[in-house]
């Protein structure tokens, strides 16, 4: 790249001023984006596995209709966020291929299984809850399309995480087995949620430059301790335990300090070997494969339009 433009770039950035699709921008700063709004729009439909779960087996016709809305609003958020990667020049067609071929990242996140109803509700709760604070900094994002993606998903997340945590509340105060399954469901979900921000900042090797670039503007571990400041309040209203012995309020920080995420399981879900990274791979691949004559289906009219317009 020119440096000169890298220069006045960089100024641009410092300005605060958002970066559109067909302005200049340093390659690195395309592939970045490109690299990070793909896993997050992946991040967006693999999400709809573990909830459309439930949907089936909701408790009753009010929960069913909520749950099928939020599944949906994911589906749209991955439908944002492909577009939003399409005006960068990455086509919807070959970030897909990448997620079929195993060979894109997604949240690790979605590779935990749920295994009851208290299941989605801590998903609603803990890891909407999570997204909405990593997407809020998103919102202002210096890329426009990602940027103005996210003031829309954030608005809809608030509303996933405000159903989650109404289920949670009403489930603390209800017969001591629905308190064992939701504070069961809180303690298989913390510690992935915690992962959901990613390494430590002195091992995230993007940080730097999506924070330079303004994509970021705030760190992995800065965003993990805002999220555990305002759940562990949360938790505390409803009278749920957080499963973290070491979670002490610090007076003069005026922040919780937390026991140390498990590493080396964060990064065996990285790389695939989760509980349930194969099923959702297989999943993806055979929606993917059934969807196939829709897609057909689709070209075939689009071809007969262009044919009727030629005429
Ligand atoms: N799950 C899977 N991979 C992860 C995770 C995670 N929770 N956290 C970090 N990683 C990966 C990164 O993608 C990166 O791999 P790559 O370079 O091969 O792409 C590597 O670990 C190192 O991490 P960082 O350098 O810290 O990466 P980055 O600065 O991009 O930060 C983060 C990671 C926080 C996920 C960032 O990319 C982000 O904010 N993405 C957009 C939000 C998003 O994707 N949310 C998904 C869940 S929300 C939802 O869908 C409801």
């Amino acid at each position: 790249d020119d440096p000169k433009k890298l220069e006045e770039f960089q100024e641009r950035i410092d300005n605060g001023e958002t970066i559109e699709p067909k302005d200049w921008m340093p390659s690195r700063y395309r592939s970045q984006l490109i690299r990070m709004m793909s896993q997050h729009a992946h991040s967006e439909v693999v999400g709809m596995l573990p909830e459309g779960n439930w949907i089936t087996r909701a408790p009753s016709l009010r929960r069913k209709l909520i749950l099928l809305s939020k599944v949906q609003d994911e589906a749209g958020h991955g439908l944002y966020l492909y577009s939003a990667t399409e005006t960068l020049g990455a086509s919807r067609e070959e970030v897909l291929q990448q997620l079929l071929e195993g060979k894109a990242k997604y949240s690790s996140i979605f590779n935990y299984p749920t295994l009851s109803w208290a299941d989605v509700m801590v998903i609603g709760w803990l890891v909407d809850g999570a997204a909405i604070i990593n997407q809020t900094m998103l919102a202002r994002s210096s890329y426009g399309p990602y940027s103005r993606a996210m003031v829309r998903i954030c608005k809809e997340e608030s509303f996933h995480k405000k159903q989650g945590y109404e289920m949670v509340a009403t489930m603390a105060q209800g017969t001591p087995e629905q308190q064992e399954m939701v504070q069961d469901a809180v303690n298989r979900w913390w510690w992935p949620t915690m992962m959901m921000f990613g390494p430590h900042d002195d091992d995230s090797p993007n940080s730097a430059e999506l924070i330079k670039w303004g994509v970021k503007s705030k760190t992995n571990d800065e965003l993990r301790q805002s999220f555990v400041d305002r759940h562990v309040e949360e938790a505390k209203a409803v009278g749920i335990e957080i499963p973290d012995p070491e979670l002490e309020f610090n007076e003069e920080t005026g922040h919780y300090e937390f026991g140390e995420i498990d590493w080396d399981e964060f990064w065996n879900v990285v790389k695939g070997n989760g509980p349930m990274n194969r099923e959702r791979m297989k999943a993806k691949q055979e929606a993917h494969e059934n969807g196939k004559w829709v897609r057909e289906a689709a070209e075939e009219y689009a071809r007969k339009k262009r044919l009727q317009k030629e005429k």
